[in-house]
């Protein structure tokens, strides 16, 4: 192609005007919400960066799909079309369709658990730390030593540590029935984890006898990473990257809403007969028959086809080079984040932009009210207030104090990007002036998405 510029692979169908608020109007709806973006109003959003998560547009295929949509309770053909998109990509053998991510895990982790076990993750996102946890197990991160160093340029920063994994599995035997890898590492950065790392993963998981899994939501980010990084995959297909992927693993958990473009649904795929029987029946209790599992006939199908469209190259292409793009703009600008950009988001790195802010004080909390209050983005805190509080009640800082924003899949244009980039900019300059926040009220578990805060200053942003 003798042209440099990635396009947006498609053109626009239809269209949802964004609302444009003012700072006056934006300061209210903070103090309304208790300085929780979660409780904000989305209408009060410009660019809603919150999560990639459900927030996806679809395509013309996928709503031809949803008119075709099976609804028979049973046996229903959409679950087929679901099943064999499923198995094409992963070979596993047991499809069992979810209402969404944390529906598998639940599922999953409340078969094969007990008090006292230790899963194993490269990192637990919130919702697979807190389904661990809810079982009395402990959820333990084993990431390479380069995740903890968020500036630290390195092409798999999402890998698990194979020698923490080994010691761990020989230390620990019986104690742990399952370890997992998360592609992308979402909590980590959205960083990619290398095929050489899931194969060896594998095999010390294959030969300590326990069953491997992988947390499967951006696994075709994942394989777009490998086929531009890692030696010998340059020419493969994404598909055939995935296959690769997921012929190492006994099973996997998705969240359809990320690599499935869809706005709901997920799934648990394995490959134990007597587990997944198991896990069918809790099913049936829980989410529905097994041939639909929560989700409509048209959500198996809109699964089906986002599962294709999802592993195309020109949108694997645009989708990590918008990320990457934005990425550039503000390593120009000196703007601290996590180095190399992720796959479905950015991650601000708050420790280090906003230094005069103690963690107990939320410093990355903190700087995602900013970005609202200055540019009406909506972002996600992946820090102390996500992670601090320990299962005993205590508070431990968070490794990193980041925060995500996250691009919904074909949903913002470049000139949004560019916006935000310029909101970034301006923020940063302001960064000096950013004040913390404390907690007023908080929920026992998982708090970020309830609690409610207050400045500990008397505003977010002081002097002139
Ligand atoms: N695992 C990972 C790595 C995730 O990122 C998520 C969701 C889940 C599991 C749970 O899936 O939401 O369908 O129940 N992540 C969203 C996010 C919410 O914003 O990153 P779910």
């Amino acid at each position: 192609m003798p042209f440099k510029t990635i396009i947006e692979p498609f053109r626009i169908k239809a269209v949802e005007p964004i609302r444009r608020t003012t700072r006056a109007e934006r300061e209210a709806a903070l103090q309304e919400a208790g300085y929780n973006l979660f409780l904000l109003k989305a209408e009060d959003v410009l660019i809603d960066l919150l999560t990639d998560s459900g927030t996806g547009a679809m395509s013309s295929g996928q709503w031809a799909g949803i008119m075709q949509g099976d609804e028979s309770y049973a046996g229903a053909r959409s679950f087929f079309r679901f099943e064999e998109a499923v198995q094409e990509i992963t070979g596993l053998k047991h499809v069992i369709p979810t209402h969404q991510g944390r529906a598998a895990e639940r599922i999953l982790f409340g078969t094969m658990l007990k008090p006292g076990d230790i899963v194993l993750n490269n990192t637990h996102f919130d919702t697979t730390r807190a389904n661990v946890e809810y079982r009395r197990a402990e959820a333990r991160d084993i990431p390479t030593a380069a995740a903890r160093r968020p500036q630290e340029q390195h092409p798999f920063k999402g890998n698990i540590d194979l020698d923490v994994l080994e010691q761990t599995l020989s230390e620990q035997k019986g104690c742990v029935p399952l370890v997992m890898i998360t592609v992308t590492n979402n909590s980590g950065g959205g960083q990619p984890v290398s095929m050489a790392n899931i194969r060896a993963a594998s095999e010390i998981c294959r030969r300590h006898g326990v069953p491997f899994f992988l947390d499967a939501c951006r696994f075709a980010e994942n394989a777009w990473f490998i086929k531009m990084r890692e030696d010998g995959y340059s020419d493969a297909t994404p598909l055939a990257i995935a296959q690769e992927m997921f012929s190492y693993v006994d099973g996997c958990t998705m969240s359809a809403k990320k690599d499935g473009m869809a706005n709901i649904g997920g799934f648990l795929a394995l490959n134990d007969d007597t587990l997944a029987q198991q896990c069918k029946n809790v099913l049936i209790l829980t989410e529905g028959f097994p041939t639909y599992g929560g989700l409509a006939g048209y959500d198996l199908e809109a699964i089906a086809v986002g599962l294709r469209e999802v592993l195309d190259e020109d949108y694997l292409r645009y989708r990590i080079r918008s990320v990457e793009y934005i990425g550039e703009i503000l390593s120009r600008e000196g703007i601290p984040m996590v180095q190399p950009t992720g796959g479905h988001a950015l991650y601000l790195d708050a420790k280090t932009m906003l230094p005069h802010i103690p963690p107990g004080e939320f410093p990355a909390w903190a700087l995602s009210l900013v970005l609202y209050l200055e540019g009406g983005i909506r972002s996600v805190e992946i820090g102390s207030v996500m992670f601090g509080l320990q299962p005993d009640g205590t508070e431990k800082p968070a490794m990193n104090e980041l925060v995500r924003l996250a691009f919904p899949r074909r949903v913002y244009t470049q000139s949004h990007v560019d916006y935000v980039a310029e909101v970034l900019v301006h923020v940063n300059n302001l960064r000096e002036r950013i004040c913390g926040v404390r907690i007023v009220e908080s929920p026992p578990v998982l708090r970020h998405f309830t609690a409610r805060f207050e400045p500990a200053h008397g505003a977010l942003i002081v002097g002139n």
